[in-house]
């Protein structure tokens, strides 16, 4: 397939990249592709960036069919452009397409796509430590039709956003809600997909934490309340003694790629990783006995994120005195020294546009 460039008439003026918060700004150009039943996915393009047109009985307004991916490009220090395991996301997103119903496409392809639409747009691409072009690929069903069917028709778009850090607090700990009456997920369901209603879900519950002075909320698993889950915008994990816990992959979980490659320099720096069940209150028993060292997040958006404190229950809990422990500022310091290509890439991981 050939990918077709329509030139934009005027560019906008760029954003200031000391402030760029996160998801505010949106570049020049976007990418688009379509999909037919009978022809399957055509005219691929890159567009200047702007509205879509779509019907008001457009499917994916009413029953939500879409699937969505988050991935990042660094400017490297010599000016290069580095993609972080583009490759992983885009397999990602296919897994999301199965389980909503939504059509295969070509992981290679898109890959090449993307590098091609960031190089595009090289000039949005921030330098500031901490600063990033965030990549939103998403797909939705455009028939308009309302009857409760998988689409026939679908658009693919590809939009990008000059990024700093998803959290205002920046790279401090963030404090976590631990919800136990609503919840995200259930085995069977679409947790494990990036699926917007997953999302949705999780508004209700985001919005009261919020109100209490906490930035995100720790899911538990939706049948026991019992199993520690994933937070809204990141995976967990935790420090007891000298094991680095996560929660195992259970269907209800996503398979974070910030998750899988913290894993992958956990072991290969020495820590003993398990994935495995944790419940919240082996996490507050090891606490109380002075053996939760310490505890953070990791995705796309969220890098790695020092966690300071739960409130589960009513029960606050510090953790490492509301600071970055060592194994969380090893972990940042690593994946983001790959990303910036400040450090070296042993691994394959990184993707030059
Ligand atoms: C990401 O980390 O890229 C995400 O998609 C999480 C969130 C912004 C929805």
């Amino acid at each position: 397939m050939e990918l077709r460039f329509e030139k934009a008439e005027k560019l906008k003026e760029k954003p200031d990249m000391n402030n760029l918060g996160f998801g505010q700004y949106f570049t020049d150009y976007m990418f688009v592709m379509d999909y037919k039943e009978g022809k399957g996915w055509y005219d691929p393009r890159i567009v200047p960036y702007g509205p879509i047109e779509m019907d008001p009985s457009c499917m994916v307004l009413h029953y939500g069919q879409t699937v969505f991916e988050g991935l990042k490009a660094y400017k490297g220090e010599n000016g290069e452009i580095l993609l972080f395991r583009p490759e992983k996301n885009m397999a990602r997103l296919n897994i999301s397409n199965e389980r909503m119903c939504i059509p295969q496409f070509d992981e290679a392809f898109m890959v090449e796509a993307i590098r091609k639409l960031v190089k595009t747009e090289e000039d949005w691409i921030p330098s500031l430590p901490g600063t990033s072009l965030y990549i939103r690929p998403f797909i939705i069903a455009t028939d308009s039709k309302l009857g409760v069917h998988p689409g026939t028709t679908y658009k693919f778009i590809i939009v990008l956003s000059p990024v700093g850090s998803y959290y205002p607090q920046g790279v401090k700990p963030v404090d976590i809600y631990v919800e136990d009456v609503y919840c995200r997920a259930v085995k069977g369901g679409t947790g494990f997909a990036k699926t917007a209603a997953n999302y949705a879900a999780s508004l209700k519950a985001q919005k009261v934490a919020e109100e209490k002075g906490y930035t995100q909320v720790l899911w538990l698993d939706a049948i026991e309340k019992k199993y520690v889950e994933e937070v809204g915008t990141m995976n967990v994990f935790f420090v007891i003694d000298n094991e680095v816990i996560t929660p195992e992959l259970n269907g209800s979980i996503l398979a974070g790629i910030t998750r899988m490659s913290a894993i992958e320099l956990l072991k290969d720096a020495g820590y003993r990783v398990s994935e495995r069940k944790i419940s919240i209150q082996e996490v507050y028993t090891a606490a109380s006995e002075g053996r939760l060292n310490e505890a953070f997040g990791t995705g796309t958006a969220a890098v790695i994120s020092p966690i300071g404190e739960f409130c589960w229950d009513g029960v606050k809990l510090p953790v490492n005195n509301g600071e970055i422990g060592p194994v969380a500022a090893k972990i940042y310091d690593t994946i983001t020294g790959i990303q910036s290509g400040r450090i070296e890439d042993k691994y394959g991981w990184i993707t030059k546009a």
